[in-house]
């Protein structure tokens, strides 16, 4: 079965059990500085999770696309993806454990066909913080998987979170039996011998994880679940590597047929981020040295650098881009509009690259020669800064050079180094940042007033748990996003109006002082984007009423600023608010 027609069946057996079907939201998340990419469909769904109305209704169904670049070092070996498509159904506050089992059952052995005895399941086996799974356990056996299939596992296994803070709670997953012999008596779904493939993860959503690792229980109990396209492919083909479907292969043979060196490992990364690539092009991203463009750049570099090592001509990427679009259209209809800018960005950034490549694999081979000549094995943190700087290599190229060398990296010196780099650039930039907002107009300046006491007022009415996470001022208004987990109520709207006004009314004195980062955490001033400071910074004060570590400029007195009302209170991204205020005469 072909990739396009699992995820038309997916959504149509959805849509017949009530989901309404809802557009994948972008690669790149629009306005969240938490993340730099969609990794799972449940991202753009958060603020409804939490118990705020979905305007389609509470049973939800899409394919969202996905990246993760946690293992993207593993990237040609026989599995591992960045980019992949996620399909996935929500329950919020509808239907639960029994129901949504007894669906994911149906879709697998109905309508993909999948022999019942071909998968294993596991539960939540239980702790402190939540029971053991047994309505899940109960509900498996009900639909049809008998108890010696049944696994359970701990947190480790069997609890969902994306990161580190949000909603979460145990899951389910359900495991594809290759066939394989087992690897050993032990041998279990969460063994990663290759007998077992992940298939599908229900995600049972009762709980909120804070900062502090506290969970509390959610206003209402929802189901979040991922089946991964490009796997379900390869399964139900009876392929042994995603790489080996339709969505792969033509670029696949065509780089057989055009290398002059055999490498299967080069040929799954070039064809793997040559995907990717296109797909975060498509979706607005571009290469640059920072975030997700930073990622992009990574990914388009080390495509070309194991194109080159396969002995490609470079001048050969084009048909490659129109190779793999060709294979991934039938999913992704935009592509065809997008076809010749994702060609030209590549393109650049791969001649970009390629004029330093050759001199950066020139020195790497003379640094090699030099520590083999002097019997070492170890690159230290310059050499690999020095690749980075002068030759555009990054870091992660070195180390995979040095690998295929069977040299080592001294990371941590390079780390170290990098850091004081970063350091020194970030003291320029906040020179450059104070500059441009000195020439900024009066009213933009109190509106940079205005955020300051925004941002106190919020901490004390919602809680400490606010943080800025962006801020954007214009001379109409002033756009503040920050940490808090649900839509604020009219009252403490008014609440955080009355405060700022109040502040107003007073008419703070405002006072600049400059001095150590580290003397101005311990004076109580709030850090922004804490490693975003150089050694010295200057701390905003107004009145008795804020402290803030921050460029300026700033208005003298608050007295100046008018009347502060918020016009919008909107969800921005997971787990981060939005408002848009302004002062009014
Ligand atoms: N959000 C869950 C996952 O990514 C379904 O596995």
């Amino acid at each position: 079965m072909k990739a396009i027609e699992i995820r038309n069946k997916y959504l149509r057996f959805f849509e017949k059990h009530g989901h309404k079907i809802i557009p994948s939201a972008s690669l790149i998340p629009e306005n969240d500085p938490s993340v730099l990419f969609n990794t799972a469909g449940m991202q753009q769904l958060v603020p409804y999770l939490l118990g705020e109305k979905h305007p389609q209704g509470n049973r939800l169904t899409d394919f969202q696309k996905c990246i993760r670049t946690n293992d993207i070092e593993e990237v040609g070996d026989n599995r591992h993806l960045t980019y992949f498509e996620m399909l996935g159904n929500w329950s919020l506050g509808d239907y639960f454990k029994e129901e949504s089992i007894q669906m994911s059952y149906d879709f697998l052995t109905k309508e993909l066909n999948i022999p019942a005895e071909k998968l294993s399941v596991t539960c939540f086996a239980g702790d402190d913080d939540c029971a053991r799974d047994n309505v899940t356990y109960e509900s498996w056996k009900k639909a049809g998987i008998p108890d010696d299939r049944i696994y359970f596992f701990g947190k480790k296994e069997n609890w969902w979170i994306a990161g580190e803070e949000g909603p979460c709670g145990p899951d389910t997953e359900m495991f594809y039996d290759t066939g394989k012999p087992k690897c050993s008596e032990n041998c279990n779904p969460a063994c990663d011998c290759g007998k077992y493939v992940e298939i599908w993860n229900n995600v049972f959503m009762e709980f909120y994880k804070d900062k502090d690792g506290k969970y509390t229980k959610l206003k209402q109990h929802n189901v979040d679940t991922g089946l991964g396209l490009e796997r379900m492919a390869m399964l139900l083909q009876g392929k042994e590597t995603p790489f080996d479907t339709e969505l792969f292969s033509p670029v696949m043979d065509k780089l057989k047929e055009l290398e002059s060196e055999e490498n299967i490992a080069s040929r799954r990364i070039i064809a793997e981020h040559l995907r990717s690539s296109i797909m975060i092009i498509n979706d607005g991203g571009r290469p640059s040295n920072v975030d997700s463009g930073y990622i992009l750049r990574r990914l388009i570099r080390r495509m070309t650098r194991h194109i080159n090592k396969l002995g490609i001509d470079l001048n050969k990427l084009p048909e490659l881009i129109d190779i793999s679009i060709d294979s991934i259209k039938e999913l992704y209809p935009e592509l065809e509009n997008n076809r010749e800018k994702i060609k030209n960005v590549l393109v650049e950034e791969k001649n970009k690259f390629t004029k330093t490549l050759k001199n950066g694999e020139k020195e790497f081979e003379k640094v090699s020669n030099r520590l083999k000549n002097s019997g070492k094995d170890i690159i230290d943190g310059k050499t690999v800064f020095n690749l980075y700087e002068t030759y555009g290599f990054p870091p992660e190229m070195t180390i995979e050079l040095a690998d295929e060398n069977n040299l080592k990296v001294d990371m941590e010196d390079y780390d170290k180094l990098y850091k004081e780099h970063q350091e020194k650039s970030r003291m320029g930039s906040e020179a450059k940042f104070k500059g441009g907002l000195a020439d900024q107009s009066e009213k933009s300046i109190m509106y940079h007033t205005a955020t300051h006491l925004l941002h106190k007022a919020l901490k004390i009415v919602l809680g400490d748990h606010v943080n800025q996470k962006g801020s954007n001022i214009t001379e109409e208004r002033l756009r503040f996003d920050f940490s808090h987990p649900q839509k604020m109520t009219k009252e403490e709207i008014e609440k955080v109006e009355d405060l700022v006004n109040e502040q107003i009314k007073r008419d703070l004195v405002v006072t600049c002082e400059e001095m150590s980062l580290e003397d101005a955490k311990a004076s109580g001033a709030i850090g922004l984007f804490e490693n975003k400071y150089g050694e010295r910074v200057k701390v905003y004060t107004i009145g008795d009423f804020s402290k803030e570590i921050c460029g300026g400029p700033h208005v003298t007195n608050t007295g100046k600023l008018g009347h502060f009302k918020i016009k919008k209170e909107e969800a921005s991204s997971a787990g981060v608010r939005r408002i848009k205020a302004i002062l009014e005469d």
